[in-house]
């Protein structure tokens, strides 16, 4: 199977998924990565890997649906069966998100559904949670709620600050988006209509 990635950042989640997909039986073909951002390093990853890129500037675009319509458009290009969000922050329309249903894979640091959106490490440290983690979900219209594939759990230590949480999360996040992209690429897991459903059941 073909999965398209779409970055805005660092990139260490794509690297990771670079990694995995080198090795001889891992499923899914990278055909390319796209981002919003021009100068995320992400992108010079993917170049250095020979994945061709491409760059869609939000600030170019009158609207949302402009932006998501360019995107998709470029994303139609390419044709993938999986697109796995990888650090893209921007908040896709309602329209782009179901035109997708089922396609559209994002990685969450916090165990959803607690803290969507930002600062999810200092969130997490100042409820005084003792397990924080990382969540790869389908995307839905609702933002970083839609139905949750996996999950990965850390402990939060006494001596814990926002920053060694989120290296801690990092590395998780590295071992288990490729896991969750290989099960997708297999047809082990799929969206269905109100669930995530795992070689084809509820559970
Ligand atoms: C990750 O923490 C991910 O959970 C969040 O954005 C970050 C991306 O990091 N959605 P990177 O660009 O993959 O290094």
């Amino acid at each position: 199977p073909k999965i398209l990635i779409l970055v805005s950042g660092e990139g260490s989640n794509l690297q990771a998924l670079i990694e995995a997909s080198r090795e001889r039986d891992y499923p899914a073909d990278i055909v390319a990565v796209g981002s919003n951002q021009a100068k995320a390093p992400a992108l010079a990853k993917a170049a250095h890997a020979n994945i061709p890129t491409f760059v869609i500037e939000h600030g170019r675009y009158g609207s949302r649906d402009e932006f998501d319509g360019a995107l998709m458009q470029e994303i139609r290009r390419h044709n993938p069966d999986l697109i796995v969000l990888a650090g893209f922050m921007r908040i896709l329309t309602e329209g782009f998100v179901r035109a997708l249903r089922g396609q559209l894979l994002n990685i969450h640091p916090s165990l959803l559904p607690k803290y969507t959106g930002l600062n999810t490490h200092q969130r997490a440290l100042n409820a005084g949670d003792k397990l924080h983690g990382v969540s790869v979900h389908f995307v839905t219209e609702e933002l970083d709620g839609g139905p949750i594939v996996a999950q990965a759990q850390i402990a939060v230590g006494a001596d814990d600050s926002a920053e060694t949480l989120a290296q801690k999360v990092q590395a998780q996040e590295h071992v288990l988006y490729p896991i969750v992209v290989r099960w997708c690429c297999e047809g082990r897991v799929q969206l269905g209509a109100e669930q995530v459903l795992f070689d084809g059941q509820a559970l």
